[in-house]
């Protein structure tokens, strides 16, 4: 059973997705007001209570008994976290994975926040964080795929929604205020857009791939520019150089035949490693892929 920890737009689609293509149930929804529970998991038409409610309201909503983390944690097998990232302290994620693993339960996260403070720390068996890279693409479990294979370079568009603004900007001519406009009604850009926009985003991927490779990045290392539209055709990329051991995210101006180069909120992604050069392409923002690759590592979690 789940421990559901977040219930913004993420949330509410996995808890939809679980109960329609799994057999699972929630034990524990949270939102920012606190959570409720119950022993047996949610009854689906509970869980279809729990969609009606407002954000923030979870505790409140009369479904199951309003619960603690602890108490929750008591009877649930897995966590998931969709909560928003935290650039500062990584927190409340980063104690709940502490308790949530040393109780020996399984964390599956699209939480960026506590693996790019906190990577060397949490890098367990039991934690599971394909959806916190290029969303619906599972670019972590082909990395993992590499050792004792070298990677010597990686070079990426591993934000969708500013990809998204450059598109519309150099593609369709529309502005950039109107574009950013569009990419939050979209629900692809992070609740505070500054993320994005300034690069907090691409860069904890980029630590968090760096760290899968095995090198220990952490996010003060990654060089980081804001956004600017520079000219067609203007990307956010993402670099790592394993080698020379740096790592940046700025605007540049790619040629528009460079295989990197994507469009609206698709991602792609070069991996130079000493014997090949991969290149991942596919969709990197979105509520239902996201929550999906969620499901992936969640039936994953419970397999062992
Ligand atoms: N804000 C993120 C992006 C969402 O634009 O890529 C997916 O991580």
């Amino acid at each position: 059973m789940i421990l559901l920890f977040g219930f913004g737009g993420v949330g509410r689609t996995y808890a939809e997705l679980l109960y329609e293509r799994t057999g699972l149930r929630l034990c524990a929804v949270f939102d920012s007001g606190g959570g409720v529970a119950k022993k047996d998991g949610f009854a689906s038409d509970e869980v279809k209570q729990l969609l009606k409610i407002p954000r923030g309201a979870a505790a409140k909503s009369g479904v199951g008994r309003a619960a603690t983390l602890d108490e929750a944690l008591d009877i649930c097998q897995v966590v998931v976290d969709v909560s928003p990232p935290n650039y500062e302290t990584a927190e409340p994620a980063l104690s709940l994975y502490r308790r949530a693993l040393s109780r020996g339960l399984a964390v599956v996260t699209a939480n960026k926040a506590p693996l790019a403070l906190a990577f060397r720390e949490l890098a367990h068996r039991r934690l599971y964080y394909k959806a916190t890279v290029m969303a619906g693409t599972p670019l972590v479990d082909l990395l993992m795929g590499l050792p004792p294979q070298k990677a010597l370079r990686v070079r990426g568009i591993l934000n969708g929604s500013t990809n998204y603004v450059m598109t519309r900007v150099y593609k369709d001519g529309v502005p950039f205020e109107k574009a950013v406009e569009e990419a939050k009604e979209l629900g692809i850009l992070e609740p505070d857009p500054r993320l994005d926009l300034e690069g907090l985003d691409p860069a904890a991927k980029l630590v968090i791939i760096a760290n899968t490779l095995g090198a220990p990045f952490a996010l003060r290392d990654v060089v980081r520019r804001p956004l600017a539209p520079l000219g067609p055709v203007t990307r956010y990329l993402a670099t790592l150089d394993l080698e020379a051991g740096r790592a940046s995210v700025e605007p540049v101006r790619l040629a528009p035949d460079d295989p990197i180069h994507v469009d609206y909120t698709m991602n792609a992604v070069e991996i130079v490693t000493e014997v090949n050069n991969i290149l991942v392409k596919g969709k990197g923002a979105g509520r239902r892929e996201t929550a999906l690759v969620l499901l992936n590592d969640t039936l994953k979690a419970l397999r062992g």
